[in-house]
């Protein structure tokens, strides 16, 4: 299996070395690529002298910030372009443990379509985190599982695996959700057809260094897509059973 693990940074100068170096360290046969919205901190030129010096990773410079779904839409094509089997997805800041990627790459391998690390079923934790952001996250998953009618308990994480198929499956064109209602939305793709999720413990820690980029909008981006994908996929069940009834 090639494996390539994505990284988008925005303003990540701090943090991005250190999970570079832990992620080369604890999966060497995953390749890297960094997707970079013009950091104005210079996170894309670090990052260039990473690759300069190793050739397993790799840098995605765009043009500004259009947001994390818009990096990784542009990261995975980039990833099937070049061949990989399997693309990760993993935050620069350091939440997502480089050392806990074999979990979920086993998953994979044992046969699972998407893979989710998971702060929200058995064993998985959060480190740090104020309870503001855990109720966000809880309550987050509670409502899109609540709407969607999908069984997963962390449905707005983003430390992910997808085997290429999955991704091949879906229509990229069609995902435009910008912020993180991304995760939500990619998701429902993969439940749609019916593949396979599979979810893995994960420890969540909150960066200690440098700011997240979680906002209001991005919030009420998720909420406003999530409800109206809940109520549309209801919409056509119920058309469904009409239709059959005549
Ligand atoms: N290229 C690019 N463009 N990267 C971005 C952008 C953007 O517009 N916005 C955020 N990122 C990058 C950050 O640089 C970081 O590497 C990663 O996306 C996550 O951003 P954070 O701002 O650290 O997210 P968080 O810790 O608040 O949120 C975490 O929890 C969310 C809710 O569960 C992340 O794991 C999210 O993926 C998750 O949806
Ligand atoms: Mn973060």
């Amino acid at each position: 299996m090639r494996v390539l693990t994505i990284i988008p940074t925005y303003n990540e100068i701090e943090s991005l070395p250190i999970t570079l170096r832990r992620l080369r360290e604890a999966v060497p046969a995953s390749d890297v690529l960094i997707a970079d919205d013009n950091s104005p901190d210079g996170t894309g030129a670090l990052a260039d002298e990473f690759a300069a010096r190793d050739s397993a990773v790799h840098v995605l410079h765009r043009a500004g910030k259009e947001g994390l779904g818009a990096a990784y839409i542009a990261g995975f094509r980039w990833g099937l372009n070049a061949g990989y089997d399997v693309l990760v997805e993993m935050d620069a800041d350091g939440s997502h443990q480089p050392e806990q990627l074999g979990t979920l790459l086993s998953a994979v391998e044992s046969g699972a379509d998407l893979v989710l690390g998971s702060r929200w079923v058995a064993g998985g934790k959060v480190v740090n985190w104020p309870l503001r952001r855990k109720l966000l996250s809880r309550g987050g998953s509670f409502y899109s599982r609540l709407l969607l009618g999908v069984p997963i308990r962390d449905i707005t994480g983003g430390y992910r695996a997808f085997r290429r198929s999955t991704l091949e499956a879906l229509d990229l064109d069609k995902v435009d959700s910008v912020g993180y209602g991304f995760q939500v939305d990619m998701l429902w793709r993969v439940a749609q057809l019916g593949l396979k999720i599979v979810e893995v413990p994960i420890t969540f820690v909150e960066r200690e260094l440098g700011a997240s980029k979680m906002s209001g909008n991005i919030v009420q981006e998720a909420i406003i897509s999530v409800t109206r994908w809940g109520l549309t996929a209801r919409a056509k069940k119920l058309a469904g059973a009409l239709t059959r009834r005549g």
